[in-house]
């Protein structure tokens, strides 16, 4: 199973989890403390993943739905009204800050060159009316990563906040949310969390979340939500604000286990790992004569190496049949592995790629 970046493996942790939410299910009915224990658990093993603490952390659904809780807690009626964003963030992210417009915002793509952006893009791009300056980590597409320390300190010079999409990185590469000086910072857990979709988690740095009032909101968002009080549009102390409606509990159970998992190996020894791995499929699959459309050098790239194929889908459905699980985005197989992956593993999936071109 290559397919991080899609759909991490099931450990026998996260499935044990999974079941222990069943069990409350069948034998209690129901069990809001513990549910709500497994889900604060896993708000405290994510704040340790990226350096922050678990009072920066809100609970949402999905990273669309993270951003979209930033984006209405922002003023878009002011001079500084510009989100600047780029063409390499997952199309939800993109499709959110378009959203914003009908309240003013305006949006500047910042495009790509070769598959990757250079810093001074971001430094021609980003200027005084800049509110919002968003990035991805790394690329769905290509596993490109950006250096996100590099890039807070040009768009705060420019005093706009930073972004950051760490779906494709969080798990595999080390985050420190502290030492980057970021302000928001989204992941689901479903890749390589090592978790299940239906969960993701927002950071907001504390500073900034005791600034803004979200309106995207519900009774979690509440200082009591217990409270039942309809009038009292509180605001919670921290993240917790941005939360919503009653968090997605199951997968709570399951992030929980997952986060503890990778926590105890460490994100720094797995991003190594992979680092290896990602170094050997460039240079492999470059050997049989496949095009990577992915950085070739390891420093600016992460697990995912995408390999250009005309039928991506295709070759998808046909690696699956022979038991390779890879997943492809538009023109590309992107071979993911993480840290249960061998290199042999590696090498054999670019092999069955390198055959099946020759046929699509
Ligand atoms: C980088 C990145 N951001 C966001 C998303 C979408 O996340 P969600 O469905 O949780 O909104 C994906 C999904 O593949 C992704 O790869």
């Amino acid at each position: 199973m290559l397919s991080s970046c899609s759909q991490s493996a099931l450990s026998r942790q996260v499935e044990e989890a999974i079941h222990s939410y069943l069990d409350t299910l069948r034998y209690t009915g129901m069990d809001w403390m513990r549910w709500m224990e497994e889900v604060e658990a896993a708000k405290q093993q994510f704040a340790k993943l990226i350096n922050a603490s678990p009072e920066e952390i809100a609970v949402l659904s999905s990273v669309s739905d993270s951003a979209s809780s930033v984006a209405s807690a922002l003023d878009f009626t002011g001079q500084r009204n510009q989100i600047v964003t780029t063409e390499m963030d997952f199309p939800s992210i993109g499709h959110v800050w378009q959203a914003q417009e009908r309240k003013g915002a305006q949006v500047r793509f910042i495009p790509s060159q070769d598959q990757m952006i250079p810093l001074a893009y971001y430094n021609q791009a980003v200027g005084e009316q800049t509110l919002i300056t968003s990035v991805p980590h790394v690329s769905y597409y290509n596993g490109f990563k950006q250096d996100l320390q590099k890039i807070a300190s040009i768009v705060h010079e420019k005093g706009s906040y930073l972004f950051v999409d760490a779906y494709q990185s969080a798990g595999s590469v080390d985050i420190d949310v502290k030492a980057a000086n970021i302000d928001f910072l989204a992941a689901g857990t479903q890749k390589y969390l090592l978790g299940i979709p239906g969960i993701a988690f927002l950071y907001v740095k504390k500073e900034v979340a005791e600034k803004l009032e979200p309106a995207v909101t519900g009774w979690f968002g509440r200082t009591n939500p217990f409270a039942f009080d309809i009038k009292c549009l509180d605001y919670a102390q921290g993240a917790r604000r941005f939360e919503t409606g009653t968090p997605p509990m199951i997968n709570g159970y399951a992030a929980h286990a997952a986060l503890r998992l990778l926590n105890e190996i460490g994100v720094e020894k797995i991003e190594s790992y992979l680092g290896e791995l990602s170094e050997k499929a460039v240079q492999y699959a470059g050997e049989k004569g496949l095009t990577v459309v992915s950085p070739h050098d390891r420093s600016q790239k992460a697990s995912n190496t995408a390999i250009y194929v005309p039928e991506a889908s295709k070759a998808e459905i046909l690696l699956r049949e022979r038991g390779i699980i890879v997943s492809a985005r538009n023109d590309v197989i992107r071979i993911a592995p993480h840290f249960y992956n061998t290199e042999q593993e590696v090498m054999t999936a670019i092999d069955a790629l390198a055959e099946l071109t020759v046929r699509l």
